[in-house]
C-alpha cells in the first residue's frame, strides 16, 4: 500500500492542511493563534499514513487499530476534538506535559509545537503496538525529542512529573488519585470524563485535594482499556435487532425483559418544550439526574428504518430503565418562524413501567427547559472529591467511583 509519511512536492498537503485549520475557524472550533498555528504546522497524514490525503485533511476521526472482535481501539480523534481540547488545555511554552492516549502520535506532536523548545511532552499509551507507530510517526515528522512509553496512563508516569498539563486523549470513567499527585501547583487536566454514560471533555483544576472544572465541551471518545477501567454494556434486544441499550457503572440489564417490552405498543409524553434543534447544551446532565437508572438507546438505521425505535441523534438517545421496562428522549418538528429548525423534545417508552417513565423523562426535560429559560446552564459545573467525601449540598448528580465522588452542579 502507498504510504503519506514525507510532504507532497507539489504541496497537496499543506493546501489540505489550511483548509482544514480554514473550516475549523469558521465554525469556532479554533479560536487561539497557538492552536491554529500549531494546527497548520504538524503534517497529520505522516501520522495516518495509510489513509489518503483527503482522509487525512478530513474532519473525521481515522482508526488505526482494531480488535479481535472488529472494535475501534484506536485513531487519530476527530480535528474538531482536538482543537477543542488543547484550547481548553492551554499549554504554555516550557510547559511539562503528559498525554495519556497516544494514538498516533498526531496530538502529541501539536503538544510539543505549543510546548515548544523549552517544554517536554511524555505521551503514554496501553498498546505496545500503538506505542510503536506513534514513535514511527513523531520521528517522520521531526517530533522525536517526544518520550512515548508503554503502560496503563491510569498510573500517569511519576518519573516525569510534575506536569503543568496533563491531556487525556481515550474516554475516563475515573479521575485517578496518581493524576492529582503528578500534576504542579497551578497544573491544569483535560479528560473525556464519563458520567453515568454522558461523557464530556472536561478541564479541571486542584484546590486541595478537589477538582474543579473551568470549562465542559461535548466530545466523544473511544473508552480507556486498563485493570482499572470500567467498561459500560451493552445490550441488544433482541440480537440482531439493530437497538442496543447501553448503561455504564457495571450494572447489568435484562436484555430479554427489554426485548419483550419492545414488542408491545410505546407510551410517548411530549414535553412542550420547544427549542431549536442543536446544540441541546447539557439536557443529557437533566436526564441522567432523573430518579431511574439512566443508559443510552443506541440505534442503527436498519432499526430506525423498520419503525423499531427513532432516538433523537443519528446514533440514538440517552433513556432511563427500570427492570422491565426502558424509555428514550425523542423530537418531532415544531413550527418555526425563522429558518431556524425547531422541535418538541418528548419520551418513548416500552413495558409496564413504562408509562411513568415516559413521563418523568418529559418532566426532567421541562426542568432542563425552565433551566435554559433562565440562562442557567453556562453555570453547569463539575468537581471531583476524594472517595469518602461528604455529599454536595447542592450536587444534581452524584456518581460514585471506585476512588472519588463526581458532583454535577448547575446554580
Ligand atoms: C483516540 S486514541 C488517542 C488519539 C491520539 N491522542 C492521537 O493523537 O492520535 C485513544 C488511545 O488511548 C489508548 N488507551 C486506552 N486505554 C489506555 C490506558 N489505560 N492507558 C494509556 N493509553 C490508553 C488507546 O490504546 C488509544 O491508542
Amino acid at each position: 500500500m502507498e504510504t503519506n509519511t514525507a510532504p507532497k512536492e507539489d504541496g497537496t498537503d499543506r493546501a489540505l492542511r489550511d483548509a482544514m485549520v480554514d473550516e475549523l475557524r469558521s465554525w469556532g472550533g479554533v479560536t487561539t493563534v497557538q492552536v491554529e498555528a500549531a494546527m497548520r504546522t504538524v503534517p497529520r497524514h505522516v501520522f495516518v499514513p495509510d489513509a489518503p490525503l483527503e482522509q487525512a485533511y478530513g474532519p473525521d476521526s481515522v482508526v488505526t487499530h482494531r480488535d479481535e472482535n472488529g472494535t475501534a481501539i484506536s485513531s487519530a480523534s476527530g480535528v474538531g476534538v482536538v482543537s477543542g481540547m488543547l484550547e481548553q488545555l492551554d499549554v504554555q511554552p516550557g510547559h511539562r506535559v503528559l498525554e495519556i492516549g497516544a494514538g498516533t502520535g498526531y496530538n502529541a506532536a501539536l503538544l510539543a509545537e505549543l510546548a515548544g523548545p523549552e517544554g517536554h511532552v511524555t505521551t503514554v499509551d496501553i498498546g505496545a503496538d500503538i506505542v510503536a507507530g506513534a514513535r514511527r510517526g513523531l520521528a517522520a515528522a521531526g517530533y522525536d525529542r517526544v518520550q512515548v512509553i508503554h503502560g496503563d496512563g491510569a498510573a500517569g508516569h511519576p518519573e516525569n512529573a510534575p506536569y503543568d498539563r496533563i491531556i487525556v486523549t481515550a474516554g475516563a470513567w475515573e479521575v485517578p488519585p496518581t493524576w492529582r499527585e503528578q500534576l504542579a501547583p497551578d497544573g491544569r487536566l483535560v479528560v473525556p470524563l464519563r458520567i453515568r454514560g454522558v461523557t464530556r471533555s472536561v478541564a479541571l483544576e486542584l484546590s486541595g485535594d478537589v477538582w474543579r472544572s473551568v470549562s465542559i465541551d461535548e466530545c466523544g471518545f473511544m473508552p480507556m482499556h486498563g485493570p482499572e477501567a470500567v467498561a459500560e454494556l451493552n445490550q441488544e434486544l433482541p440480537v440482531n435487532s439493530g437497538v442496543w441499550i447501553r448503561v455504564d457503572d457495571g450494572h447489568p440489564v435484562d436484555a430479554d425483559a427489554f426485548a419483550a417490552a419492545l414488542t408491545g405498543a410505546p407510551s410517548l409524553a411530549w414535553s412542550g418544550v420547544v427549542v431549536p434543534w442543536q446544540p441541546l447544551v447539557h439536557l443529557d446532565f437533566w436526564l441522567v439526574g432523573a430518579t431511574a437508572q439512566t443508559c443510552r438507546v443506541l440505534v442503527a438505521d436498519r432499526a430506525r428504518e423498520a419503525g423499531l425505535v427513532d432516538p433523537i441523534y443519528p446514533w440514538g438517545s440517552m433513556g432511563c430503565y427500570t427492570s422491565d421496562s426502558f424509555a428514550y428522549l425523542v423530537r418531532r418538528p415544531a413550527p418555526s418562524d425563522t429558518a431556524q429548525e425547531m422541535v418538541e423534545l418528548g419520551a418513548c417508552a416500552y413495558g409496564p413501567d413504562g408509562e411513568r417513565l415516559a413521563g418523568e423523562v418529559a418532566d426532567r426535560v421541562r426542568s432542563w427547559g425552565m433551566a435554559r429559560a433562565r440562562d442557567e446552564l453556562a453555570a453547569l459545573r463539575m468537581e471531583v472529591h476524594p472517595e469518602g467525601s461528604a455529599d454536595h449540598p447542592a450536587a444534581m448528580i452524584t456518581a460514585d467511583k471506585a476512588r472519588s465522588r463526581v458532583f454535577v452542579i448547575c446554580g
